[in-house]
């Protein structure tokens, strides 16, 4: 298949890739950075296209060349980038997102898959939150992640084109994003293995739903890949699992005993990272198109810490 992933060049984007190419897929990369963050051998076998997704020429062009059968839609600003420069979180998230979906019916990609965030449903109270709760966002990441959604699924029933959206939860990865009040998840990693200390701007007992990177990539890839007579919903949710600040640090202390871990809690922050619900409703994934993530917070240390070493250390 010819497959476009868009923020292609980003942490998610990168690290999809690899398993497209190694199944036989044509990748090319839609980044305004020409440079991955995370650079994996199947780099080299896919076209890299920079641009930037806030220009519809561009991307209607790139679109209309490659005769991509499908799009991952992931290129965005992350919840704290939005909040410091929300114009351009307005151009790349909604016009970057009108884009893509435009470029897809001018051109007919077949799928468009939709990165959105568990962010887009707000403050919840329930626990697990319900699937089709309220989405009423306090960011403007979230305001738009869920016109996204909407959009796609205007596209859907107006065009015929067929959109699936996904809802993640922070998503931890060695080098992983650090562009939202998530950031620690993975930041904490890289400053265990680095500097041999990191300071949570989290109180010690709060805790937000994470899941790996390659728990990620594998519901990304599965709800591409399920038939359509499988599907229920155009938008699914996923569940993680939910350790606090001191669970985290405790776990790599058990990799990295001589790491200080220390609390100074962010006014901002910790409150936030504290509302977000520890579990969702994610039994339509599990059903639909079988999502069964496969690792807890102790394989996802014995997975990053090596990976970071071997990384930095060369
Ligand atoms: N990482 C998480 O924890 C998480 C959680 C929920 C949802 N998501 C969603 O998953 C997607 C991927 O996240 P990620 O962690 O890989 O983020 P990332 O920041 O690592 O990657 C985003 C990529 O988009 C690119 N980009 C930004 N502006 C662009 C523009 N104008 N034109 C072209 N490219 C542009 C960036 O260069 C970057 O490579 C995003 O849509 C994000 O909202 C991520």
């Amino acid at each position: 298949m010819k497959i476009m992933i868009t923020g292609g060049n980003g942490s998610l984007g990168s690290r999809l890739a690899a398993p497209l190419v190694w199944r036989g897929d044509q990748v090319t990369l839609l980044d305004r950075s020409p440079d991955p963050r995370v650079r994996t051998p199947e780099f080299d076998q896919c076209t890299v296209a920079v641009a930037d997704i806030a220009d519809k020429e561009q991307v209607s062009k790139i679109v209309a060349d490659g005769e991509f059968d499908s799009i991952f839609h992931l290129a965005a600003l992350m919840s704290s980038d939005a909040e410091e420069n929300p114009d351009v979180a307005w151009q790349v998230n909604m016009i970057g997102t009108c884009n893509v979906l435009e470029a897809a019916r001018e051109h007919g990609v077949g799928r468009v898959i939709f990165t959105s965030t568990v962010a887009s449903y707000g403050h919840m109270t329930e626990d697990p939150v319900p699937v089709d709760a309220p989405q009423w966002p306090e960011s403007l990441y979230g305001a738009t992640k869920v016109a996204g959604e909407r959009l796609g699924v205007y596209y859907h029933y107006r065009f015929g084109v067929d959109f699936r959206g996904l809802r993640l939860v922070a998503t931890v990865a060695p080098f992983g994003s650090t562009g939202g009040a998530s950031g620690y998840c993975s930041q904490v990693y890289l400053d265990a293995v680095q500097k041999g200390a990191y300071e949570f701007y989290l109180k010690p007992e709060t805790r937000a739903p994470i899941i790996y990177i390659e728990d990620a990539v594998g519901a990304l890839i599965g709800l591409h890949d399920a038939p359509a007579s499988d599907l229920t919903r155009r938008v699914y949710t996923l569940s993680g699992i939910a350790p606090s600040a001191e669970e985290f640090a405790a776990s790599i202390r058990q990799v990295l005993p001589e790491v200080q871990f220390t609390y100074k809690p962010d006014p901002v922050l910790d409150p936030i990272v504290a509302s977000w619900p520890d579990r969702y409703d994610d039994s339509a994934s599990r059903a639909d198109w079988g999502w069964d993530p496969g690792y807890g917070l102790d394989a996802i240390t014995d997975a990053v810490i090596p990976a970071l070493r071997a990384a930095i250390e060369g």
